[in-house]
């Protein structure tokens, strides 16, 4: 028998397209990442990612303008200190990078959101995301006494004006440790966005240009997920949630978009997908070499996200998808 069926009549004219069209992305999606360092009037590319700035604080805050002029609701900062030493101490100094750029930023765009990383890789010489044990040469975290410092992180981060923290080191507790330290200082109402299920992957080789952080000898995978595991993620995000997040990441999102889909039938709470510095470098290689085309490429590769469940989406392409929205 011929086909009753024939899913092209709703494909047949423009129109009908966009009436039975799903899923859409919208600029209120997006959260654009930035790199903070010290000095003034300073910018430089980074060189796997091209179009990302390391920037100081004052080409910052124009960027921040910008992003805020584009309809995007929010910037999620990390900070490359001039010093780095075994406690981090860049990263929970009051007058740390971060803390500098996140005061400046809610200075002159109020009503921008800022989301800051909270982590210790950019700060610690050593470039591991917290303590190790004196003489380690394998990088094995040591957990709770990382606790302490990240608590101590996400307090001055907001102290300095951050909106949202978002933990990113993959340590036991971190969720409630912070919780704890916000709401002893009085921050009750300071969202968490956990980077509830983060890998272990290559796919972080630019962001670790950028931002200075590729650890000086072993690697992240006794405290990052083993990207063969899909069940695990699901254990990650009932703990951040029990823990008390009210957000919660997945990361990298490209090669796991499974892990996005299974995330959103867990839970209610809103899930955010990080477009990682790999997965953009990629496009904009193969964009530069006039292999794909980078705007269709790109609005593909967003919208994905959206099907496959992410509420929000990190991305450095952020800014030029908002200007294609427009
Ligand atoms: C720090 C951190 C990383 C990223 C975000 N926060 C790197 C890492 O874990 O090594 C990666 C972001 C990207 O690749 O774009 N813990
Ligand atoms: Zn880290």
């Amino acid at each position: 028998m011929f086909p009753i069926q024939r899913p092209r009549r709703l494909r047949s004219h423009p129109q009908l397209r966009r009436m039975v069209q799903e899923n859409a992305l919208a600029t209120h999606d997006l959260i654009y990442p930035l790199f903070a360092v010290p000095g003034e009037g300073f910018a430089k590319e980074v060189k796997s990612m091209p179009g990302v700035f390391q920037l100081s604080v004052d080409k910052i805050v124009e960027d921040a303008k910008e992003v805020y002029d584009l309809g995007i609701p929010a910037i999620i900062l990390f900070g490359i200190p001039s010093d780095k030493d075994v406690d981090a101490t860049g990263a929970w100094h009051d007058h740390g990078i971060v803390q500098v750029a996140a005061t400046a930023v809610k200075e002159a765009v109020p009503d921008l959101i800022v989301i800051v990383d909270t982590c210790l890789c950019e700060y610690t010489s050593h470039g591991h995301c917290g303590y190790l044990e004196i003489g380690d040469l394998t990088g094995r975290v040591l957990n709770d006494p990382t606790l302490e410092l990240l608590k101590k992180t996400a307090v001055s981060q907001v102290k300095a004006g951050a909106d949202i923290i978002a933990p990113s080191g993959m340590m036991d507790g971190f969720v409630q440790a912070i919780r704890a330290g916000l709401d002893e200082a009085g921050y009750q109402d300071i969202p968490i966005l956990s980077y509830a299920a983060k890998y272990a992957s290559s796919y972080y080789g630019p962001f670790r240009d950028a931002a200075e952080s590729t650890p000086q000898f072993g690697d992240r995978r006794t405290y990052q997920m083993n990207p063969a595991n899909g069940r695990e993620a699901l254990k990650e995000i009932e703990l951040d949630i029990a823990e008390g997040a009210d957000m919660l990441m997945v990361k990298p999102a490209l090669a796991y978009m499974d892990i996005i889909w299974r995330v959103k039938q867990a839970t209610n709470l809103p899930i955010a997908a990080y477009n990682v510095s790999g997965e953009y470098s990629m496009i904009k290689a193969a964009a530069l070499n006039g292999w794909v085309d980078e705007q269709r490429v790109v609005m593909e590769t967003l919208v994905g996200f959206k099907r496959a469940g992410a509420d929000l989406i990190l991305t450095y392409h952020a800014k030029d998808a908002a200007r294609w929205l427009a």
